[in-house]
């Protein structure tokens, strides 16, 4: 079968062998290109229409324990400059958020164990009493299951945890001793069992990732079925071991995001802000590769531009406000328009 025989049966039946999703990884001509992300297009409008879900995050620490390579918060980092908010200072975020029309709001930091499970229940606690009506998303990293478990029952309807990849040995590659891929799906697991809307996903092209690499992702991803997948590129950040590592693909991260479509039509799926970061149109660019969610910062100054994951990230000084306009105005131009509703897992 040629690549567009094989994108045609992709769309057709949402899963491929392994050699075939490998072959449309490793490139497409223009053509083809734009007959992968119009199927995967076309099958995210059919679900989802022409909106975007429009998120809210607040990076609310970036302290960390984990030691991870790519990452520009790890904790042997000794440049970045830490923070932390306080519950007041995350509750007057969404109240901003609020303002400005959000109604699911992404608390994310660096696995911080300053905050104690019952801190981030009594912080979740909070932004449900205050706003009923309004999504939480949790993306903490890795805690206990009986962690998980607490936060689930003081209100928290969604965690992101991206397993960055699924190999092992890659894995281990990018992560301190500390950390093993076993532990991640372990988490995975306990999150969706628990009954979260549950976020994996990768990063695309960090370095010593293979395509086959990729392909094991989304046959794993296939096999979890996630309601949310995040994907953007790698990016180096300056002050990490990957410094002088080459950033990855935006091409490859747009089919990737495209085939991901394909294989979990009903799935969120975020234009991310590295994609974002990397091409400057990117944010467009995969909502038309078939992404429906995007997710503006509205952190408040003070943190926002101290949540340094890699080198150039977008979004650090600007304004929500701002962001938002144009962010709408920049859907409108491609037909789209930002869906500030919850906009829950359809699966
Ligand atoms: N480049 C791109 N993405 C990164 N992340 C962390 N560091 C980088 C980097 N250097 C991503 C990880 C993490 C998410 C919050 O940010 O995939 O899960």
């Amino acid at each position: 079968m040629d690549k567009k025989q094989l994108i045609a049966k992709l769309d057709r039946e949402g899963i491929l062998p392994a050699d075939d999703l490998a072959q449309l990884l490793r490139g497409l001509d223009s053509e083809e290109t734009e007959l992968l992300s119009g199927c995967a297009r076309r099958k995210a409008v059919s679900l989802y229409g022409k909106s975007v879900y429009i998120r809210g995050i607040v990076e609310f620490t970036n302290y960390c324990r984990n030691d991870c390579r790519y990452c520009g918060i790890r904790c042997s980092n000794t440049r970045a400059d830490r923070y932390r908010l306080s519950k007041n200072e995350i509750l007057s975020a969404c109240e901003g958020g609020y303002r400005s029309g959000f109604r699911t709001f992404v608390l994310q930091g660096g696995e911080d164990m300053h905050y104690t499970d019952s801190d981030i229940c009594e912080i979740v606690k909070a932004i449900k009493d205050r706003w009923p009506e309004c999504a939480v998303t949790l993306s903490i990293g890795e805690r206990s299951r009986s962690g998980y478990e607490s936060y689930y029952a003081a209100g928290a309807d969604r965690f992101l945890l991206r397993q960055e990849t699924s190999s092992p040995s890659h894995y281990a590659y990018l992560h301190p001793e500390t950390m093993s891929l076993a532990n991640r799906k372990r988490c995975l697991d306990d999150l969706k069992d628990i009954g979260y809307q549950t976020g994996c996903g990768i990063m695309v092209g960090s370095p010593g990732q293979t395509i086959e690499n990729i392909v094991q992702d989304l046959l794993y991803m296939k096999d979890f079925v996630p309601h949310m997948i995040g994907i953007g590129p790698f990016i180096p950040h300056k002050d990490t071991p990957f410094a002088d590592e080459p950033a990855g693909d935006a091409g490859l991260c747009l089919r990737v995001l495209s085939i991901t479509r394909l294989m979990l039509p009903k799935v969120l799926l975020p234009s991310t802000t590295a994609l974002g970061t990397a091409v400057s149109d990117g944010r467009l660019q995969g909502i038309l590769a078939g992404a429906n969610v995007i997710m503006p910062n509205i952190t408040p100054p003070r943190g926002r531009c101290r949540y340094i994951l890699y080198d150039g990230q977008i979004g650090t000084e600007g304004d929500t406000q701002e962001d938002l306009k144009r962010i709408g105005d920049d859907l409108k131009s491609i037909g789209y328009f930002a869906d500030m509703g919850r906009g829950d897992s359809i699966m």
